[in-house]
Parts: C-alpha cells; sequence; structure tokens
C-alpha cells in the first residue's frame, strides 16, 4: 500500500533540463524527482512545465498512468487551464506542488526590471495563482495538501541574486497564507526549502562547483533531488497530517550552522 494510493498530484515544473549525472541518462531535478516519487507511492500524477517534451519524458517514467500539460507559469491563464486539466485526470486534485522557480544572477546594481518581473511572476505569481485555481475543489472536498518548493535564499541571503532571494521570501508568504487561511477546511501548505542539491539545474548552472558548494553543508555534500523527493512526499502525505504552515529545510545542516570553518570530528 502506498501513501498515495487513489489520489492526483500535480507537480508544476516537473520537467527536468540541464546534464545527467554521471552514468544517467535522464536529467534529475527537483520536480521530476517528486513527480517519481509520488507516483511510486501510488498517485496518478500531472506534470506540467514550460517544455511539453520534459513533462512527458517525466510521465514516461512514472510508475503509475500520467498527465503531461504544457504550461508557461509565468502566464496567468496557463497556470489556471493546467490545474483543470489535472483536476480531469480523477476526481480531484489531492496534492499540488509547486516546484517551479527561476534563480537569478543580478544583485542590487545591476538588478533590471526584466529579471525581477520573470522571477516574481515564475516563482512566486504562479504559485499562488495555481493555489487559487486548485483551492475551490480542495475546499469543495475538504481536503488538500500543497507544497512549494523554495530555497534558504528565500531566508537568508545567497549574496547572488536579489529577485530570487525576494521571490523566494514571498513564496514563503503565499504558502503561509494558504496554511493559516484554510486550515480550518482540511487545507494543509507547507516549503522545503532547500540548500544546495545536485540537481539538472544546478550542474547545468555551476557545472562542477556544485560540488564545492555542497560542501560548505555540516553533512559535506550537496543534497540529491531524490532526498527532495522524499521530503515533499512526507509533507504531502498523511504522516505530515498536523503539519501546516511550515518551512522544512532540506540543507544538510547548512542552516543550524554557524559560517565558520570546518571543525575536524572529535
Ligand atoms: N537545485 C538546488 O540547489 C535548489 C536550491 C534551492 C531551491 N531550488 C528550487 O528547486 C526548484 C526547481 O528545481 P528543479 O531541480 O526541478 O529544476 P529543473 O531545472 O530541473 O527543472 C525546472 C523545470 O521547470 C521548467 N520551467 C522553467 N520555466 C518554466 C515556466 N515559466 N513555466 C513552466 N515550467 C518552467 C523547465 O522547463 C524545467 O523542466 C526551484 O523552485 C528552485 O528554486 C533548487
Amino acid at each position: 500500500m502506498g501513501r498515495f494510493d487513489g489520489r492526483v498530484a500535480y507537480v508544476l515544473g516537473g520537467g527536468s533540463d540541464g546534464p545527467a549525472r554521471p552514468g544517467e541518462d535522464l536529467p534529475m531535478g527537483n520536480g521530476r524527482a517528486i513527480a517519481l516519487r509520488l507516483a511510486a507511492e501510488g498517485a496518478r500524477v500531472v506534470v506540467g512545465d514550460l517544455d511539453l517534451e520534459r513533462a512527458e519524458q517525466t510521465v514516461a517514467h512514472l510508475a503509475t498512468p500520467g498527465l503531461a500539460v504544457r504550461v508557461d507559469a509565468a502566464d496567468p491563464d496557463d497556470c489556471a487551464a493546467a490545474v483543470r486539466a489535472a483536476e480531469g485526470l480523477g476526481d480531484g486534485l489531492d496534492v499540488v506542488v509547486c516546484n517551479v522557480g527561476v534563480s537569478g544572477r543580478e544583485p542590487l546594481k545591476v538588478q533590471s526590471v526584466a529579471e525581477w518581473d520573470l522571477a516574481g511572476s515564475v516563482n512566486v505569481r504562479s504559485h499562488w495563482l495555481t493555489a487559487q485555481a486548485a483551492l475551490a475543489g480542495m475546499l469543495d472536498r475538504g481536503r488538500g495538501a500543497f507544497v512549494f518548493v523554495g530555497s534558504t535564499a528565500g531566508m537568508w541571503s545567497s549574496r547572488r541574486s536579489l529577485s530570487y532571494e525576494a521571490t523566494k521570501a514571498a513564496q514563503l508568504a503565499v504558502m503561509r497564507h494558504v496554511a493559516v487561511r484554510y486550515g480550518s477546511r482540511g487545507i494543509r501548505a507547507n516549503a522545503a526549502v532547500l540548500g544546495n542539491i545536485d540537481s539538472a539545474l544546478v550542474r547545468r548552472e555551476f557545472g562542477e562547483a556544485g560540488a564545492a558548494r555542497g560542501a560548505v553543508a555540516p553533512m559535506g555534500r550537496e543534497g540529491t533531488p531524490e532526498e527532495v523527493a522524499a521530503a515533499v512526499a512526507f509533507l504531502a502525505s498523511d504522516d505530515a497530517g498536523y503539519v501546516t504552515g511550515q518551512s522544512l529545510l532540506v540543507d544538510g545542516g547548512v542552516s543550524a550552522a554557524w559560517p565558520a570553518p570546518p571543525v575536524v570530528p572529535a
């Protein structure tokens, strides 16, 4: 028996691009790993992505029959239409995972309106629009779980992109609003807040420097998309039945440590 038997989940941003891990063919990102995990535990999964082929590639690897939909998260109409399509896969949506997110490169001195607006529309607006579209059906059924895929950059500055930090902080505000406003009606909302993860995205952006970024974690390594998926599956499942409004840090201990040089274990 799986934790998601008979349930339908929608993963926004469930494709993946960038290079695959050495020795693997399928590029593995957080959204893709989440879709695979939910299906492995019994869910029927709808995968939304800007690139339909990437969504289809994920669906082809699911353990249960799924559905791929093309959705541009930056387009409000697309966000709502994708939810409608996802609801059509079963009797309604049980789980919605807002994973899509674009990173940026610009600190304040050079922050452009274009990058700010893209981050705002993809990292935050698409998440509230998706939640809003899914909420009505969930309220009718008296149950539903949202998981937002966040970043430690939304809690502490990553010294990199202002638009990313600001939108990831706002995303957590959306999560808390959903949790607090609709908690009494059977709706839960939480965030998996990620540190350095060895995802296709990071391999594309940082190449071999990704491993060095991971080394700053007390655990001495990057996390994996599969470890992210395990945390998301927990938050989406009944095992987290009394957990809502929370940010679960999936960061290898980064947030628990004062940034000092590593100490040799006694
Ligand atoms: N990897 C890390 O270290 C790390 C750290 C912190 C947070 N995160 C978060 O993880 C999430 C993404 O991770 P991933 O591994 O799934 O990324 P990924 O790059 O593997 O996949 C992202 C998918 O999103 C799709 N996409 C991009 N723009 C889109 C749009 N406008 N509409 C719809 N789909 C779009 C891409 O086509 C791609 O398939 C983001 O929210 C990111 O902020 C990652």
